[in-house]
């Protein structure tokens, strides 16, 4: 099945979305059958796939834990939410670092409807959301500027969403213009699922999802994911595996996933 209108202007549970997958993909239930049977073409494909959620949502969690802790931030732009589950961003560095404030960005509606889920605020921190697209940088700046203040460092989050905006889009300009909004000190986190690694079964499941899904997928080279971070200092240890980036186990650090992730600092 394709499907060429905008998925976004009525609800369409038989459209398989981002969020509803990765969301099945985790062990949620916030999807509906059309999400279940993508995926499982998908664990058909190349039956890994399943790691490759996991360890991704895994460096989220580390990836936080490093930035409001070692790294000191206090203020977190997450854009690509994703359906809430375990090790919620805010949940994290608010653990880390209570007084943590977090603005989510995503757009797709059902992931707007559990967002009240999200929003936490007291002396822990405080927590917003925001509907938008990550190609509307300015709706997504003005709109977290009225809870994050961007005086101060931030720590940019865009875990496993630039697949969605393909070259004609420029994905480059549009972390370009995230990063110059937010000052020195500040970060940039980013997962993103590999074109050369496991090439022929992500070739296939790009393929597959680009069918399947009104949100297409482009699955990018360590190099071009490395280009994310062209005028930042890389955080050790570099652009890797995103089971590479700072495992917690051995066990971790050996999942098969298929994503490059890294952290950069804007100096
Ligand atoms: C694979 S999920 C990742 C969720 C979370 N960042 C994580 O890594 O666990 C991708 C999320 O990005 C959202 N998304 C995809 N394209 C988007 C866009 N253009 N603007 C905003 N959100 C988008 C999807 O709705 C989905 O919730």
């Amino acid at each position: 099945m394709t499907y060429d209108g905008d998925w976004r202007d009525t609800f369409r549970p038989d459209i398989p979305t981002p969020a509803r997958i990765y969301d099945y993909l985790l062990g949620g239930k916030d999807n509906y059958c059309a999400d279940r049977a993508a995926a499982e073409e998908l664990m058909e494909i190349w039956p890994e796939m399943i790691f490759t959620a996991q360890a991704n949502r895994a460096f989220l969690g580390r990836a936080v834990r490093y930035l409001a802790g070692e790294a000191g931030i206090r203020q977190f732009l997450d854009i690509g939410t994703g359906i809430p589950t375990a090790n919620n961003t805010h949940e994290v560095a608010q653990e880390v670092a209570p007084g943590s404030n977090v603005v989510y960005v995503d757009n797709d509606p059902v992931v707007l409807t559990h967002a009240r889920a999200l929003l936490v605020s007291g002396q822990q921190g405080h927590t917003s959301y925001i509907d938008a697209d990550l190609r509307d940088t300015k709706q997504i700046l003005a709109e977290a500027a009225q809870t994050l203040d961007f005086s101060r460092p931030v720590a940019i989050m865009l875990m496993a969403i630039l697949q969605h905006i393909d070259e004609a889009e420029d994905p480059y300009a549009i972390v370009g213009s995230l990063l110059a909004a937010v000052p020195p000190g500040s970060y940039l986190a980013i997962s993103h699922p590999a074109a050369d690694i496991e090439t022929e079964a992500m070739a296939q499941m790009a393929e597959r999802l680009n069918k399947l899904m009104a949100e297409k997928v482009t699955f990018r080279t360590r190099p071009q994911v490395a280009r994310f971070f062209d005028g930042l200092e890389l955080v050790e240890p570099g652009m890797v595996r995103v089971q590479e980036g700072r495992p917690a186990s051995e066990i971790e650090a050996k999942s098969p996933a298929a994503l490059w992730g890294g952290v950069g600092r804007k100096p």
